[in-house]
């Protein structure tokens, strides 16, 4: 689900209505590994499509004041790599807005599981926010990992077209 359409926020629960199985069944499979650091889904109806989710205290990441901010990010570059090491998957929607900080206890929790998967994937909308909390590190760039993995520098580089230029050459 995307820009939050869906969502239904009460002062206790949140109801998060999904469109399709496939990220319904995403979401779901998260939330039913009930994980301390992720939001207490209360129940779900697969007929509905419907996962209803504590409301967790207090508010999201992008929601807290600016200068406030830096003092979760620890927190919430060892919840990717626990996440990781818990599930083995990677998640992809790592930002902000899927994270909820409760200022009076200091504790972060993840929510928003449509997207992830085995496979690293750093999304390039949410590159300068894992570079401040420290996922990636600064001159992290998708160019040069773009470039390395293109067809034409697999072809040119390959062995076998390797072999077939030092042949053309004798
Ligand atoms: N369990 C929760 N507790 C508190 N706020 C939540 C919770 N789940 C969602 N929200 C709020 O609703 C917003 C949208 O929810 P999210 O699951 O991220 O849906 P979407 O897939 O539309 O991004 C979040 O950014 C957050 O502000
Ligand atoms: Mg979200």
């Amino acid at each position: 689900m995307t820009h939050g359409e869906g969502v239904k926020i009460t002062k206790k629960r949140v109801y998060k209505k999904f469109k399709s199985d496939f990220p319904y069944n995403k979401e779901l499979t998260i939330y039913k590994m009930k994980l301390p650091y992720v939001a207490e889904m209360i129940s779900y109806d697969d007929n509905k499509k419907l996962i209803v989710i504590n409301n967790e205290c207090c508010m999201n990441l992008a929601k807290v004041p600016f200068k406030d901010k830096p003092k979760y990010y620890k927190q919430a570059k060892d919840l990717y790599f626990k996440f990781k090491k818990d599930t083995g998957f990677y998640l992809y929607d790592y930002r902000p807005q899927n994270m909820i900080v409760n200022d009076k206890t200091g504790v972060v929790k993840l929510i928003d599981f449509e997207y992830y998967g085995k496979q690293k994937n750093i999304w390039k909308s949410n590159i300068n926010f894992l570079k401040k909390i420290g996922v990636v590190r600064k001159d992290y760039s998708l160019g040069s990992k773009k470039i390395k993995s293109t067809k034409k520098y697999k072809k040119r580089f390959s062995k076998k077209t390797l072999m077939k230029s030092k042949k053309n050459t004798k």
